[in-house]
């Protein structure tokens, strides 16, 4: 089954091709990084924008590089959760493709959508290679979402921590900016992290009551603290005007103590419910699953608990329309064998999406 997945839920318009769920025939990603570049952040009308210039020749080049439209079985959209413009330009393409092309229509959700980087396979013309199995323990951190998902099955999952506050990668993206780094924050921080000293700043690990919960403002704020103090102003100074009084060295060790607090937070908290919940294989998803200092911990703890991690290459991790198709294909699966978790199919005249739908 051949399956168009189209993904355009922030900053990320794409479109790809999946056959049976693991292997990608077209994956094209037109990414808004330069647009946004200028404002440090995603400007969300100039995201919804961009997503309607681009669309329809993304959608076509994906389908080209793939065959041609008689060879896709359904279309696969991510409808939830991003922003509200960015989503709208991806489903109305979808569904009105859904009517043209008479193809069923699969509304995804962006956040379960990620774990399914992990089960395309990867070279894509490489022999299959072993899939993740359930009950799977997956960690999504992205710009916008830090989630620890059991799923018993495929569409079958709970939400066993959430961010209280800010993301993972939001965090990032803000320290950076701080620090006077290029957006996105993610890659900016670890490249300056490098030549850091990790030590070198003392910086807070949240502890909260739920154990799986996660919160990132205070180390955000911390960081600034620290940035403030080292180059010689009280707290009430602008975060903006710190960047270019600091040193190369002070950049460096901020940016690489900030990481390792926040790698820390992320590795010790999917252990802990790695242990209580003894899932058969785990999984790394989201932008934030870029960072090799996560990957590399994550891996070397696991190992000790001899469980095995599937991540995604750094190019699937960041947002695509390949895990929007694989994820869709599995939900169709799932449902043909019988243990429909919900309604899989969507009526392509009345699909709304939804900015803030959170997974339950
Ligand atoms: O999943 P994604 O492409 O979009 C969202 O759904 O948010 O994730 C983008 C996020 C950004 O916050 C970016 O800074 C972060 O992923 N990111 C990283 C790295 N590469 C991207 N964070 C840490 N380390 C990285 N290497
Ligand atoms: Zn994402």
């Amino acid at each position: 089954m051949k399956i168009l997945g189209i993904e355009s839920s922030c900053d990320e318009t794409a479109a790809a091709v999946v056959e049976d769920g693991r292997v990608i025939l077209s994956n094209v990603v037109q990414s808004q990084i330069d647009l946004h570049k200028a404002y440090g952040g995603v400007v969300p009308e100039v995201a919804a924008r961009s997503h309607i210039e681009v669309i329809n020749a993304v959608i076509d080049t994906a389908v080209s590089e793939a065959g041609s439209w008689n060879q896709i079985d359904a279309i696969a959209v991510t409808r939830a959760p991003g922003l509200i413009g960015s989503l709208l330009i991806g489903t109305l393409a979808a569904r009105t493709l859904a009517i043209v092309k008479n193809k069923p229509l699969i509304p995804v959700h962006h956040i379960e959508a990620h774990v399914y980087a992990t089960f395309l396979n990867h070279p894509a013309s490489t022999p299959l290679q072993p899939q993740p199995d359930f009950p799977l323990l997956a960690l999504v951190v992205s710009g916008g979402h830090t989630q620890l998902l059991l799923f018993k099955n495929h569409g079958d999952l709970q939400v066993v921590g959430g961010t209280r506050d800010d993301a993972v990668g939001e965090v990032f993206d803000k320290v950076a900016k701080i620090l006077g780094l290029p957006y996105p924050g993610g890659p900016s921080i670890s490249k300056a992290a490098q030549n850091g000293d990790p030590r070198a700043y003392q910086l807070p690990k949240a502890k909260l009551d739920l154990p799986y919960d996660f919160s990132f403002s205070g180390l955000k704020t911390a960081t600034l603290r620290a940035a403030q103090k080292v180059v010689g102003k009280t707290h009430d100074f602008p975060s903006g005007a710190i960047a270019p009084l600091l040193s190369a060295k002070q950049q460096a060790d901020l940016a690489a103590s900030f990481q390792s607090v926040a790698i820390a937070t992320l590795v010790d908290k999917f252990i802990e419910a790695c242990q209580e919940f003894q899932p058969a294989s785990t999984a790394l998803a989201g932008g934030v699953a870029a960072n090799q200092l996560l990957r590399s911990e994550l891996t070397r703890r696991l190992n000790q608990l001899d469980t095995p991690l599937a991540v995604a290459p750094p190019a699937l991790c960041t947002d695509n329309a390949a895990m929007v198709a694989s994820c869709g294909y599995f939900r169709v699966i799932n449902h043909v064998n019988g243990r429909p978790t919900q309604s899989v199919f969507a009526d392509p005249y009345t699909l709304t999406v939804d900015p803030n739908f959170e997974l339950t």
